[in-house]
């Protein structure tokens, strides 16, 4: 865990970061509402909510070892809760914004997953999501499967210095072949959240989505 936000940040070219703000700077407007943080994993991007001056962060995680180190280091405006994101123990529109960073790809349902954060957040709010893209176009595909298969887990490696057991940064290959594209995700998320903007970085290999629930939207458009 303590080297896991310096090797993100290594095998993203130092963009992990900085995607990671930009998400959260796309919240802003929902710094005094509930904020649900879905993989919240360590805590890297609940911290950087927190410093931004969101109020009250929860933390969302099925490994309860994450959410208690999380916790551990975001203290009180933090609300730790075990879970998955295909089946939220929240009410209908009790969240301002979700946030989800570099952890949609991991949920087993990514569809499902998309319809509870509908479901939980109310109308006007936002969802922030950071990934690992799949272009669209081949060429740009088989380029970053490349990196992602076989030069992401050398410098992964290398960042760690051996000080893991294996490479855990390795979990990324199968999550990313069993990825859907960067426009079928934009599509995935229009349908079951709202009207959303898809930013790409690395050639597509590294998105944000940055989508705003109008309760109408499923009502007008489909
Ligand atoms: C690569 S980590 C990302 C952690 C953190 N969000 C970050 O930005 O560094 C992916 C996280 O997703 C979590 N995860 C896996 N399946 C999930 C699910 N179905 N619902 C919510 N989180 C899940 C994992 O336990 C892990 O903590």
């Amino acid at each position: 865990m303590p080297i896991y936000e310096s090797t993100s940040e290594w095998i993203s070219f130092g963009l992990a970061g900085p995607l990671r703000r930009r998400a959260v700077a796309f919240l802003r407007s929902h710094r005094p509402e509930w904020v649900l943080d879905s993989g919240v994993g360590p805590g890297v991007s609940s911290r950087i909510l927190l410093e931004d001056g969101f109020e009250n962060i929860v933390g969302l995680d099925p490994s309860i070892h994450l959410v208690r180190f999380a916790k551990s280091r975001l203290g009180r405006r933090f609300c730790p809760v075990v879970g998955v994101a295909e089946n939220l123990p929240f009410r209908a529109g009790s969240l301002g914004a979700v946030i989800t960073c570099f952890s949609l790809r991991d949920v087993v349902n990514v569809g499902q997953s998309l319809d509870e954060f509908a479901h939980a957040t109310r109308r006007g709010g936002a969802l922030a999501v950071v990934d690992i893209g799949k272009p669209d176009i081949g060429f740009w595909r088989s380029l970053i499967g490349f990196y992602i298969s076989h030069i992401m887990p050398i410098l992964a490696r290398f960042a760690t210095c051996g000080r893991t057991s294996g490479n855990p940064f390795r979990m990324i290959i199968p999550t990313w072949k069993k990825l859907r594209t960067n426009k079928q995700l934009l599509d995935l998320i229009e349908q079951s959240f709202g009207p959303c903007m898809l930013k790409s970085f690395f050639l597509g290999g590294l998105v944000v989505f940055e989508a705003d629930r109008f309760s109408v939207w499923k009502d007008v458009f489909q």
